[in-house]
């Protein structure tokens, strides 16, 4: 059954259900039930007419109308991930989280967490070390209660799932492996429990690069080696959807583009990724989109683009009357900074802006250059209020209007 968008609500679900059959295990992206164009649609299209889980817009976030607008100040930030997938496809095969909690006695570790995990990208869960992400994804594959709230699956509760290593690969612990056994072994055990053949045991193991120690114990392996197993063990039963805890700790720089190929590889076939690390860098060479938490709160649900071209820049401003140039820049919005080298680096001001009004005051200029933040930036900005552990740094000397107004 075809589905153009628009259509009443009934039809539409019958629709998707139809589609739950049809939809064969092997070759999911090449499956077009639906007329819909691949590219993204205009949120306000794509969750509006009908119930939320029909629509992949049941996290509130998403329903919010000023998706593309930046954030105010403490708010969530959420944005629609670029779509590759036909609407039909999309219903069934993500992960969907609706104000998930868990408290360790009095200590809330994930607060009211909703977002939904799209398939056809790589969705990054992106947090400084504490922030709740292996809670959340315990949570979800069932091995934790959670306080409160809800998480699916492929439109079902992991532990109603009828085949679960199908509908999910996880790797959430690679250590948790019997050293004794052999990498082949530990595999088959896996694949015999889920009616999985042992070709497809040599087959993951090939693909993660482990043929030639497949029957070595795996309590020789390096933490490399044993993440390589974690991963292959969540790709045995070819599952629609990946769940990844750390994977890139302990791979090596090779390992490391391994995987962000792998990964990548495996959303372009169609599939749900949802990869965690506390590493803004890493995260934002594999994924497409990014689910940033801290102390167990949604701080960001954006795409990388969206970070990158958000991202406030400053400009680095060399002067030798630089503490008149300061005095003169700072004001409402602007913030100048003295680097130990002596030169200012302002934010709130563009350079053009900074150049006229040098040349007012007739105040000479060395260097005038306009410097983007960081992704590393922009995802300490985004989570400094949220960070369980901080070490210190020196401070720089930074001029506000209240200065400007003192002096
Ligand atoms: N079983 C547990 N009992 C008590 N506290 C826990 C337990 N598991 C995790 N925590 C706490 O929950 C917080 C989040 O941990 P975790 O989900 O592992 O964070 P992340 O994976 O983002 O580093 C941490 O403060 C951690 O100490
Ligand atoms: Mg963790």
């Amino acid at each position: 059954m075809r589905r153009t968008p628009g259509l009443p609500q009934a039809q539409y679900a019958v629709s998707a259900r139809v589609a739950r059959v049809l939809l064969p295990r092997r070759g999911r992206s090449e499956v077009t039930l639906s007329s819909t164009p691949k590219t993204a649609e205009p949120q306000a299209n794509r969750c509006r007419g009908g119930p939320p889980a029909y629509h992949g817009c049941s996290s509130p976030q998403s329903l919010r109308p000023d998706d593309a607008a930046p954030p105010a100040a403490g708010a969530v930030w959420t944005s629609t991930p670029e779509f590759r997938l036909p609407l039909t496809q999309r219903l069934w095969i993500m992960i969907e989280l609706e104000h998930l909690t868990k408290q360790y006695d009095a200590k809330t570790v994930v607060d009211d967490l909703s977002f939904t995990v799209q398939p056809g990208i790589v969705t990054g869960f992106l947090g400084p070390n504490g922030a709740g992400k292996s809670t959340t994804m315990r949570m979800i594959v069932g091995l934790e209660q959670p306080t409160a709230g809800t998480s699916s699956v492929n439109g079902h509760r992991y532990v109603d799932q009828q085949a679960p290593m199908h509908e999910i690969g996880v790797l959430l612990e690679a250590g948790a492996v019997h050293p004794g056994r052999s990498a082949r072994n530990h595999l088959l055990a896996m694949a015999y429990t889920n009616g999985i053949g042992a070709g497809r045991v040599d087959e993951v193991l090939d693909l993660v690069g482990l043929t030639e120690v497949a029957r070595d114990r795996v309590g020789a392996f390096s933490l490399g080696m044993r993440q390589r197993l974690g991963i292959a063990s969540a790709l045995l039963g070819d599952p629609q959807t990946l769940m990844l805890d750390e994977p890139v700790n302990g791979l090596d720089p090779e390992g490391i583009r391994w995987i962000r190929e792998l990964l990548r590889g495996l959303a372009g076939e169609g599939r749900t990724v949802l990869v965690s690390s506390h590493l803004m860098t890493e995260m934002a060479m594999t994924a497409d989109q990014l689910v940033i938490v801290g102390r167990g709160r949604l701080l960001a649900d954006v795409s990388v683009d969206e970070l990158v071209a958000s991202s406030a820049s400053s400009v680095r401003v060399r002067s030798p009357q630089a503490s008149a140039l300061r005095l003169l820049l700072a004001g409402d919005g602007v913030t100048v900074t003295t680097e130990p080298d002596g030169t200012l680096d302002v934010t709130g001001l563009g350079a053009e802006d900074i150049g006229s009004r040098a040349a007012a005051a007739s105040l000479v200029l060395h260097e005038l250059t306009t410097q983007q933040v960081s992704l590393e930036q922009a995802f300490m900005d985004l989570t400094e209020d949220s960070l369980e552990f901080h070490g210190s740094t020196t401070t720089a000397n930074t001029t506000t209007t209240q200065d400007k107004k003192a002096a």
